[in-house]
């Protein structure tokens, strides 16, 4: 396949950011890419590349990285012909020559190194989704909706990041989504009885001031059961309270509400009771990025009743997931692209968890786009479940609109994953 041009731009994300848009030309057909951007980042994510020159949107602009991509990368892989995915991104990452991808910039990176995989899918016109992995069969997703949002994601005074649920009773993905959409709306109108404030969230989950972090799963089970279904059996909750956040001089501290500070042991024993009380089926990031000791008795005695995602401690690259299943940390995997920065290590990524029987969730980032590209994600690798907010706003219904495409596409070829596609180790 032969590039023939790479052209990127700065454009806005869902929060109003920049970020970086690339245009790759292969064998005439022109396709882009576009980088999402994270608030609760992990401290071993690639580095998002911005100019730091308060003069223009607070330091945020990516012009810098705009500018590699135009010049340098241009100049070096324009007319050059890539066989793979695998053999483009290697350049880049060559072409970078750091750790991090900091001189060039994951953001940069993985915006090209997405519009190469579209190029090359629109060039041989073939679905994104078959670009990235061929298969006889696909299996599509449970959309993990987060429907009330805390933490860094809300102005709210709950500590927990996200409260998702899982519609995973359902024939299939079309189904699956309006049973998440149907409860959503319940949602809405319980909490405007009690109310509460309707407003949302970053990634498009309801963010009212709570009377504890416990009343947003206790006002979901209500909701759930008000919109006809019955919790566990039909909806599920998973949750990602994104606890690298809380943690502060050796202590979980819960600075949006009471201010009561946990233990590693403290915070195991009240996810506990709440997965004992609740039909929580998922937990992501239950511990900090640091607490590797906590993470280990956590999986021990959680692995066995729920899948334990990790997102800050892994950052979806290779090497620290590798470090995770050595020392028999969590069950699964979070995944998201801009954590490693090119969709080959992303895909080597979800193989080396799958081959170990960990399971992957594949994620957006709460600064998202119209892209979506984590929609044929999640289909080409097999992977169950994605978690791409709510059941509104643009940037994230338009990877469940692309969803229900790809399974009207796939017809018989796709089944939908239901509940057993959550891990229990
Ligand atoms: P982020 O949030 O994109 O702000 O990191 C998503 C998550 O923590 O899973
Ligand atoms: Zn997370």
């Amino acid at each position: 396949m032969k590039l023939s041009k790479i052209h990127a731009r700065e454009i806005l994300d869902s929060r109003g950011n920049p970020t970086v848009e690339v245009e790759v030309t292969i064998n005439g057909t022109t396709s882009r890419g576009i980088s999402p951007s994270g608030a609760s980042t992990g401290e071993k994510e690639a580095v998002e590349l911005r100019d730091g020159d308060q003069s223009r949107y607070q330091g945020k602009g990516v012009e810098i990285a705009v500018s590699g991509l135009n010049k340098e990368v241009n100049s070096a892989m324009a007319g050059q012909t890539f066989e793979s995915q695998e053999a483009f991104d290697k350049r880049l990452i060559e072409l970078d020559g750091t750790e991090n991808k900091s001189r060039l910039g994951a953001n940069s990176m993985l915006a090209a190194s997405i519009a190469f995989a579209r190029a090359s899918a629109s060039s041989k016109q073939i679905p994104l989704y078959r670009q990235l992995v061929e298969r006889d069969q696909y299996i599509m997703p449970v959309p993990c909706m987060n429907v009330v949002n805390g933490g860094r994601h809300a102005d709210n005074n709950v500590d927990f990041q996200e409260f998702m649920i899982a519609p995973h009773n359902a024939p299939t993905f079309k189904e699956s989504i309006r049973m998440g959409e149907e409860v959503f709306h319940t949602l809405k109108s319980l909490l405007t009885g009690k109310g509460y404030s309707t407003g949302v969230g970053d990634e498009g989950g309801f963010a009212p001031n709570l009377k504890s972090n416990e009343e947003a799963v206790e006002v979901i089970m209500e909701a759930i059961k008000k919109a006809g279904y019955k919790p566990g059996e039909d909806i599920s909750i998973c949750l990602d309270p994104a606890t690298s956040e809380l943690w502060k001089d050796g202590k979980y501290s819960l600075f949006k509400s009471t201010k009561e500070n946990f233990t590693s042991d403290q915070l195991i024993d009240l996810w506990e009771q709440w997965i004992d009380k609740y039909p929580i089926v998922l937990l992501e990031d239950g511990l900090g990025e640091n607490d590797w000791e906590g993470w280990k008795k956590m999986t021990d005695r959680l692995g066995k009743k729920v899948e334990l995602v990790g997102d800050d401690i892994f950052c979806t690259n290779p090497e620290i997931i590798q470090q995770g299943i050595d020392a028999g940390i969590g069950n699964s995997v979070l995944i998201k692209l801009n954590q490693i920065g090119t969709i080959w290590e992303t895909l080597q990524a979800v193989e080396l968890a799958q081959k170990n029987n960990y399971h992957c969730f594949i994620s957006h980032r709460s600064g998202e786009t119209e892209d979506t590209t984590i929609a044929d994600l999640v289909v080409a690798t097999n992977a169950g479940h994605i978690k791409t907010g709510s059941g509104c706003l643009s940037e994230r219904v338009s990877k469940f609109n692309q969803l229900l495409r790809i399974e009207e596409e796939l017809g018989g070829q796709s089944s939908f994953a239901g509940k057993n596609t959550f891990k229990k180790s």
